[in-house]
């Protein structure tokens, strides 16, 4: 600790005005239902610079969320909820403007370090909640009720065999060319840790080679064709993540349609991500009645996920394979992601390209360093390019020759690891 060092008195706060926790008013002030109780110890008194950057911090931080009380040889903090980004960045600029022979940083650094080190807390409004983030309604018994009703009933007396194969060589880091049932027909059962893939939605869009307006028995007897092959190469505790948006002016729900085959085919369902994109450009009178109940048509800015594991909800996989972060873990498993649409669609020429951040936080969220991920609606590699850098293995199939030496030139200029 840097001895103290006079400066000018109107800068800072005199050390006996700083308030101490022995002072009961200042416990009832920040009752532990309300706040996280933090100690900071330090070896040395604090200098009235140190005090008063302090002082600062708790100014700029106090409303509602941060408390701090400052005694000679600790700091307690009281936390209720903190924009903690914000909080870093706001003291690393105040020690970055303060002469380094007035402040020792370490006490700073300290205070951040044991914040952070707070593993349970709610996000909301990008601040972080460290006290009655929790609070639900409780439902009593309710493992005995759970036993009762029963899990994903649907999914109950699978055949899916749980030995694991691996896949072979020649597929391996490859982006092929071909119908993507036919391709897959050749794959072994059980070699495919996550399928993630965006299916043409059949609504018109002009691919280089398939066609996008098929009649809709058709659409889904093909689709469902490569899904049931995708459900077979799938490891047992491999999941499928289907991106779709219902073609909500024909009024079909394609989203259901394809959970409920999944369900059919004893998938268990894990949940459904409601992709935000935030794309209000939809005309207001395009279609339905205008103000009236007649025949209101309902408008849509957002896309869905479904996702679905294959025998079992947990994955086996080694934790030293993880590279998802604890900020990323706690925002991604709120199901609400707003991620704005590619904006990269006429440089790839691709007319549906979903952007890498999807892809990124559901192979951070859903799969491991190492596994092996596919594409059976490649188009221009998102996928691949995405696994590649995320240190994944891949296998991208798209029928168009064209998107395929696309996502051939946009995978081999990806770095593994550049995460
Ligand atoms: C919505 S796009 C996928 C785009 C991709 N997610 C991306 O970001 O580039 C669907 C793709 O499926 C391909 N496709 C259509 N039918 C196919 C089939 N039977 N086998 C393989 N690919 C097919 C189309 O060529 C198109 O590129």
């Amino acid at each position: 600790m840097m001895s103290e060092v006079i400066i000018p008195h109107n800068q800072y706060i005199p050390i006996s005005e700083v308030p101490t926790t022995e002072n009961p008013e200042d416990i009832e002030k920040f009752p532990q239902s309300e706040y996280k109780k933090l100690i900071v110890k330090i070896d040395t008194p604090l200098n009235r610079a140190e005090i008063a950057l302090l002082n600062k911090i708790q100014k700029k931080f106090s409303k509602n969320g941060f408390q701090m009380i400052i005694e000679e040889f600790k700091i307690i903090l009281y936390l209720h909820s903190i924009d903690f980004e914000a909080f870093k960045i706001h003291i690393n600029s105040l020690l970055s403007t303060t002469n380094p022979e007035l402040v020792d940083n370490t006490i700073f650094l300290s205070v951040i370090g044991k914040i952070s080190k707070i593993k349970s807390y709610g996000i909301k409004g990008g601040k972080r909640f460290y006290v009655t983030y929790n609070d639900e309604r409780k439902v009593e018994n309710r493992k005995s009720k759970v036993n009762k009703r029963g899990l994903y009933y649907y999914a109950q007396g699978n055949n899916f065999s749980k030995k694991n194969t691996m896949l072979p060589e020649q597929f391996e880091n490859n982006i092929i060319c071909r119908d993507s049932e036919e391709v897959l027909k050749e794959l072994p059962d059980n070699c495919i840790d996550l399928v993630i893939t965006s299916p043409p939605y059949n609504f018109g869009l002009g691919y280089d080679t398939s066609k996008d307006e098929i009649d809709w028995e058709k659409y889904f007897q093909k689709l469902f064709d490569i899904f049931d092959e995708c459900i077979r190469v799938l490891k047992y505790g491999g999941r499928i993540i289907v991106n779709i948006q219902p073609l909500f002016s024909d009024y079909i729900p394609s989203h259901h349609i394809i959970s409920n085959h999944f369900m059919e085919k004893k998938m268990i369902w894990k949940g459904e991500i409601l992709w935000e994109k935030n794309n209000y450009n939809c005309k207001y009178c395009a279609w339905g009645s205008w103000k009236s109940p007649s025949s209101p048509y309902l408008k849509y800015t957002w896309e869905f996920l479904e996702i679905f594991a294959k025998g079992d909800l947990k994955k086996e996989g080694s934790s030293d394979k993880i590279d998802i972060k604890d900020d990323e873990f706690k925002k991604w498993v709120v199901a609400k992601w707003s991620i704005a649409p590619e904006r990269k669609m006429i440089q790839y020429d691709h007319p549906a390209m979903f952007p890498e951040d999807l892809v990124e936080r559901a192979l951070k969220l859903f799969s491991f360093e190492g596994d092996v991920i596919l594409d059976p609606f490649n188009g221009v590699g998102t996928t691949s390019a995405v696994a590649k850098r995320l240190n994944r293995k891949y296998i991208g199939i798209d029928v168009s020759e064209k998107y395929c030496n696309i996502a051939k030139k946009r995978v081999k200029e990806i770095l593994p690891g550049t995460n």
